[in-house]
């Protein structure tokens, strides 16, 4: 014990053998590995890894986001418009201190995005009414204390039909299998292959040009998580990482166009469109839900 406990001597032999002086060798390489983790995925792939501090900061994000849905649900009823959800999110936010992160960005003129039917994502609130029958897809992202935490869920407006259940049961099971994949050791298209499977196994299909992302200092960073894709493609997942997983299923085919208004995503054959979205972060064994619901 007592030999294996000293401390080796920087200009001492190298314990591995190597005849170099240990400074030269290993001692420089041990302190690489250890500290560069963050360093070579912020120098390969742009991704900043969070720390301890930061994850904190975002978790306290996610709570208010899920605070500010729980206001939401109260009025997700016929007769309230989009606008109406936009007000309740919008005074929500700012008055607990925080930011709605979608107003002005790039130029969106509101402070969430409220997507019903057809719509696939990014709808812009306004005077439409909601009906009994509807569903809609409110997507929430707030910036608090320099912090961001992005989640997205689809409601019921009053009684589904069968076939609205179906796809938002199918969407919702998608990011439960996503998340599942989101662990140390798998690779980001682990994500989007365990999610394609399941939705073009239960006759539904995965829009492609819309994509989960890195999250926390911004309200967009790499990497992309595409929610289709092959087992064992893209970024190896590590402790640290922090983004989303937000797969938008459609009832029919795939393809998507965007409305006049340059935000407005819609399918081309429309037909229904669901979204479930969560803000992940890695952890050493799995991942956790920073913007946690029942999934
Ligand atoms: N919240 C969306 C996402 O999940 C992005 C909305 S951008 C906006 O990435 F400008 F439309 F708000
Ligand atoms: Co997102
Ligand atoms: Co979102």
């Amino acid at each position: 014990m007592a030999r294996n406990s000293k401390k080796i001597g920087r200009n001492e032999p190298c314990p591995c053998g190597s005849g170099r002086k240990y400074k030269q060798c290993c001692m420089k390489k041990t302190s690489d590995v250890a500290e560069s983790l963050a360093e070579q995925y912020f120098r390969k792939h742009k991704i900043r890894l969070k720390s301890a501090r930061d994850i904190e900061g975002i978790r306290t994000c996610g709570e208010l986001v899920m605070a500010t849905f729980d206001e939401v649900k109260k009025i997700l009823v016929p007769g309230t418009t989009t606008e109406d959800i936009n007000t309740v999110v919008h005074e929500f936010t700012v008055k607990h201190g925080a930011t709605p992160a979608p107003l002005n960005y790039n130029g969106f003129p509101k402070s969430v995005c409220t997507s019903v039917n057809e719509v696939v994502c990014h709808g812009i609130p306004g005077p439409y009414v909601l009906k009994d029958g509807d569903i809609i897809d409110v997507d929430i992202t707030s910036i608090l204390n320099g912090y961001y935490a992005d989640c997205n869920q689809t409601f019921f407006i009053g009684t589904p039909s069968s076939e609205a259940e179906r796809l938002v049961d199918i969407t919702r099971e998608c990011l439960r299998r996503g998340k599942e994949m989101a662990r140390p050791g798998n690779h980001i298209g682990d994500i989007g292959w365990a999610i394609q499977q399941f939705a073009e196994s239960r006759g539904c299909s995965v829009v492609r040009e819309l994509v989960g992302h890195g999250v926390g200092f911004d309200f967009h960073e790499p990497p992309e998580v595409p929610h289709f894709g092959r087992r064992g493609y893209g970024v190896k997942i590590v402790p640290g990482m922090v983004f989303t997983i937000e797969p938008m299923i459609n009832l029919g085919k795939r393809q998507v166009r965007t409305l006049d208004d340059h935000w407005t995503v819609v399918t081309k054959d429309g037909s229904l469109s669901a979204q479930f979205e969560q803000t992940f972060v890695i952890t050493e064994n799995g991942c956790e839900s920073l913007t946690p619901f029942d999934l």
